[in-house]
């Protein structure tokens, strides 16, 4: 049971939820009427409000925008065929949250916020859930420093935000990925398991450079010896390996993605062998070698399972086998879009109703 919050609800005058398709527009482009705001100051969450989707002015001092205390989560609700609007595992994104906050020195954002405020907000804007296979509202929540300062500490006041979007696949095609070996997304002791978006903003220019190479994305390795497997891109990695769902064990370079930790109850549920440990380059291209290397994809909330056809590593590409034949991760894809549609049950109590 979530506590209310009191949270000062604007209702837009004007949906303008007629002027799209929501089954169909390009991924984080186009936001829903509605955005919840709170703020933090003197030592307390302080006014929370739903209001018309808009732009606010800010200061160009926002030390958010000079020393990246910002941290963000991403979560999809989904609505079923009889318009009934759920959210996946929301909680855990709550949870994840506040230990991003806690490393970035951020205020924990309370669940009366963090929960009443998404449920109120999904209230509202239930119209802009796209009822197609593959759609999705995808949910924004960050939480950003505000302090008008040019000093590096932490700030003292902040905003928590949620903005949402329709949404459908992220990646149209399965993608091919270029092992990097060269620059490093996170380092032991460093923000790489948080949703920090920093850790976003340092990925661009070694993903430019995979791109100019004919790759849609890197799979970043370990800081110090750049031979093992972390992530791929903006997600978690996954193999099946002869029979065995092999993926890099979470740590502090590792987001604890929720899609893979979904993926891999699921493949436990059904009985197959699952083995999170350190994956090194040189036992997947060996895997590769001696054709047991049967699926590899990328596991994110804005992806769900994103299919990998081929990998690249220093000069020799290494194909996969095609997608038609993966029987694992087209089944675990299938059976999270069905929980997530309530298309069949969801014994593993998942799907969080918005009421
Ligand atoms: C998500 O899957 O929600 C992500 O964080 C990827 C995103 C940066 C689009």
């Amino acid at each position: 049971m979530i506590a209310k919050a009191d949270i000062k609800i604007e209702k837009t005058t004007h949906s303008r939820v007629t002027e799209y398709d929501v089954n169909n527009v390009p991924f984080g482009k186009c936001f829903s009427d509605h955005m919840l705001v709170a703020e933090y100051a003197n030592g307390q969450w302080e006014k929370a409000s739903i209001m018309p989707y808009k732009d606010v002015p800010m200061s160009y001092a926002m030390s958010a925008l000079h020393y990246g205390q910002a941290i963000f989560e991403g979560m999809k609700a989904y609505k079923n065929d009889n318009g009934e609007v759920s959210v996946f595992r929301p909680l855990e994104n709550f949870k994840r949250m506040n230990k991003s906050a806690i490393r970035m020195a951020m205020p924990e954002v309370p669940e009366e916020i963090f929960m009443g405020g998404l449920i109120e907000l999904l209230k509202l804007d239930a119209s802009w859930v796209p009822t197609s296979e593959t759609g999705s509202l995808y949910i924004r929540p960050f939480l950003i420093a505000t302090d008008e300062a040019i000093g590096v500490k932490a700030s003292d006041t902040y905003k928590f935000i949620i903005i949402t979007c329709p949404a459908g696949k992220y990646y149209s095609e399965p993608i091919k990925v270029l092992i990097e070996t060269n620059y490093i997304r996170a380092v032991e002791g460093g923000v790489g398991f948080v949703k920090a978006a920093g850790n976003y903003g340092r990925s661009l220019y070694p993903t430019r450079l995979a791109q100019q190479k004919g790759y849609q994305q890197v799979i970043w390795t370990d800081g110090k010896t750049h031979s093992f497997l972390e992530e791929s891109g903006t997600m978690n990695l996954i193999f099946l390996i002869d029979d065995t769902i092999v993926t890099p064990a979470l740590s502090d370079t590792i987001l604890a993605g929720i899609t893979r930790n979904s993926v891999l109850a699921l493949a436990k549920e059904w009985g197959m062998k699952v083995e999170e440990r350190k994956v090194s380059i040189d036992e997947v291209l060996k895997a590769h070698a001696d054709g047991i290397l049967k699926e590899a994809f990328g596991v994110g909330t804005a992806a769900t399972v994103a299919q990998i056809i081929g990998i690249g590593h220093v000069d020799n590409y290494y194909p996969l086998p095609p997608v038609e034949e993966r029987k694992f991760s087209t089944k675990v894809d299938e059976t999270l879009r069905n929980i997530r549609k309530g298309k069949i049950e969801d014994t593993l109590h998942w799907m969080f109703k918005v009421q």
